[in-house]
């Protein structure tokens, strides 16, 4: 049996997993809403004979895909995609998005970039106002990555951020490796005003590889309700 927040999970991802067609190209996301996902395609590649390629989104991913038979390739191979399905940390009135809670935000966006179309599945609870209340997740190179921190956050003060704590993500007593072998910033901000510019100006750091803030990349969003209900944003 399901806990609520798991039915919900479950609802968005199975409604998303209906959208794949046969013989498309589909960005495989990362986290726990995106496994829903990738265990429903599962099921109709085994059911139905549906025949798709997949491009996972991290190593997690691409381990759960080989198991339950997803053929899987590189983005290199698949070169452009039809579809990309992930999950989402926040997501706002726009469609933009807060992602890499999982770490994943960097090769989830590379492979939602190369995408006709980007699908999000979310419960409720990740539909906000404004986005910032969950951490901003910064990928950063791990040479110097102390002085980026402190790069970050004087330019976090010169934009009048609201909040500018920043954390170095931990693996027990270890940083959190990404699965490209650099480091992640969190970043706690509270409410971000101008998520476009934010994500501009950071980009704009040496040190920076890419933060989890989406701008105009999320076409749909598939909100799951406890009830096994689903609403659809786009
Ligand atoms: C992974 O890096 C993230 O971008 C995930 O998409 C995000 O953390 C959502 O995960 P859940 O589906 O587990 O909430």
């Amino acid at each position: 049996d399901l806990s609520p927040i798991d039915k919900a999970k479950f609802a968005a991802a199975k409604c998303a997993s209906l959208l794949v067609e046969d013989g498309m190209k589909v960005g495989l996301g990362t986290g726990s809403t995106a496994a829903w996902m990738v265990r429903c395609l599962g099921e109709r590649v085994r059911e139905e004979g549906l025949r798709i390629t997949g491009v996972p989104t991290s190593t997690r991913t691409a381990d759960l895909a080989r198991q339950l038979g997803i053929e899987i390739v590189s983005l290199d191979e698949a070169k452009w995609l039809d579809l990309t399905i992930d999950g989402a940390d926040e997501f706002d009135p726009e469609l933009n998005l807060i992602k890499g809670g999982g770490g994943a935000h960097l090769l989830e966006k590379i492979v939602a970039t190369a995408s006709d179309r980007m699908v999000v599945i979310a419960d409720a609870a990740k539909e906000v106002a404004q986005l910032g209340a969950f951490p901003l997740p910064v990928e950063v190179v791990p040479f110097g990555w102390q002085t980026t921190r402190t790069i970050i956050e004087e330019t976090l003060i010169s934009m009048d951020v609201l909040g500018r704590t920043t954390s170095l993500r931990q693996n027990g007593s270890q940083p959190f490796v990404t699965d490209e072998g650099n480091y992640i910033l969190d970043l706690h901000l509270n409410r971000i005003g101008n998520p476009r510019q934010l994500a501009v100006t950071l980009n704009q750091i040496a040190g920076v590889v890419e933060t989890g803030l989406f701008i105009d990349i999320c076409d749909m969003v598939v909100i799951g309700g406890a009830e096994g209900q689903v609403e659809l944003r786009d």
